[in-house]
């Protein structure tokens, strides 16, 4: 047996940013994961650092909480190139939300008022005036709302990135490892992992998405409440002259530009199980709806099309804090926000773990909303 360690289990964005913080507070650090590492819904996304655009309304807690991570962004991707030697493409020329017609201007425009009363930072564009920054948007565009402060980052980039500033501060990383369970009858946790030695941990982070309710061993009090919500999501090769800058998002889509020509067309949203079957529907209805918006991608090649399984909790809120056993750190739940969460969910679990107290950044987010043993 190895000695005492954090262990992380699951190595997708949230697990990965969380042992990374660990490790370069000298902590020894075990990630499992029974794949390979961010190769489910962390890979499966587009990168958008999204608050303004992607929280809905009275989602006031979630929206801070993103606010606050989009604070943290810029630096947490610059110590990770640092650290890693990986660039991880962030962008922050903003992302416009258009409405492709009347019906959709009037929804946008009652989401913009009530982001304006809550002091969210955009701004009502004209037509004219998003034409003008994305010529290749629909001459049928009504009007946009731009939030400058909604970024971007290549979420690929930032898993191999992390993968490589865990290994360059002495963190280990055991992939095609498949947790059998969590003994907690000890002081401390006894973590199973089939066909290899078990870990001993002090601390045990529970970060494995939508399969997190699937560790035998948790108390049924500490499961936490997710679901697999698929998502079809494809690639597509920008050429001359067409051009996107800025991250688009509209009613039943949005694009995502990268740095070296790549576009990121997605999503759906599907509750469909565990299944991760790739359908001529959902590709179509992800097409259309960018389609709407930005007619030019019609002559763009098609690159590859890609399905994840984003943790969906019952109220669509992260999951992250200690469960009602102190050795247990659930963070999971993230849903449509694990990249732009991954910062500051990275940040504060970690220190929240080190100091064995309690995030007040995290506080409405706790997995005891979830315990009967809640108190
Ligand atoms: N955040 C975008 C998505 O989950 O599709």
């Amino acid at each position: 047996m190895n000695e005492t360690a954090k262990v992380v289990i699951g190595g997708g964005i949230i697990g990965l940013s969380i042992a990374w913080r660990l490790v370069k507070e000298g902590q020894n650090v075990t990630v499992v994961e029974r794949g390979q590492v961010g190769q489910e819904a962390s890979r499966v996304a587009a990168g958008m650092l999204a608050a303004s655009a992607e929280v809905g309304y009275e989602e006031f807690e979630l929206y801070a909480l993103c606010r606050e991570s989009l604070r943290l962004w810029p630096n947490f991707a610059l110590e990770l190139e640092q650290d890693s030697g990986i660039n991880v493409d962030y962008r922050s020329n903003g992302t416009l939300i258009v409405a492709d017609d009347r019906d959709a201007a009037v929804a946008l425009k009652r989401g913009f008022d009530f982001q304006k009363e809550h002091q969210y930072p955009v701004e009502w564009l004209t037509r004219e005036e998003t034409l003008a920054l994305e010529p290749f948007l629909s001459p049928r565009i009504v009007a946009s709302v731009f939030a400058s402060e909604d970024h971007a980052v290549d979420n690929r980039m930032v898993i191999k990135g992390l993968r490589e500033a865990i290994l360059r501060h002495g963190g280990v990383i055991k992939e095609n490892s498949t947790v059998e369970s969590v003994d907690l009858s000890g002081t401390n946790v006894v973590v199973h992992v089939q066909g290899q030695d078990s870990v001993i941990a002090d601390t045990v982070v529970v970060a494995a998405g939508a399969w997190s309710r699937q560790i035998a061993g948790l108390p049924p009090e500490f499961v936490p409440p997710v679901r697999p919500v698929k998502g079809q999501i494809l690639e597509l090769k920008m050429e001359r002259p067409f051009e996107l800058n800025h991250v688009v998002r509209g009613r039943k889509a949005y694009l995502v530009p990268r740095t070296d020509g790549r576009l990121i067309v997605g999503a759906t949203s599907e509750e469909m199980g565990f299944d991760k079957r790739m359908t001529a529907g959902g590709v179509h209805a992800v097409l259309d709806g960018a389609w709407d918006m930005v007619p030019g991608i019609l002559d763009l090649e098609l690159s590859s099309i890609d399905v994840g399984l984003r943790p969906g909790s019952r109220d669509h809120q992260p999951i992250v804090g200690y469960s009602n056993d102190r050795r247990i750190f659930i963070a999971t739940g993230h849903y449509r926000h694990g990249v732009i969460l991954s910062a500051v969910t990275a940040v504060e679990s970690a220190k929240s773990i080190l100091s064995g107290n309690d995030s007040a950044v995290l506080r409405y987010f706790s997995p005891k909303r979830f315990s009967h043993l809640d108190v």
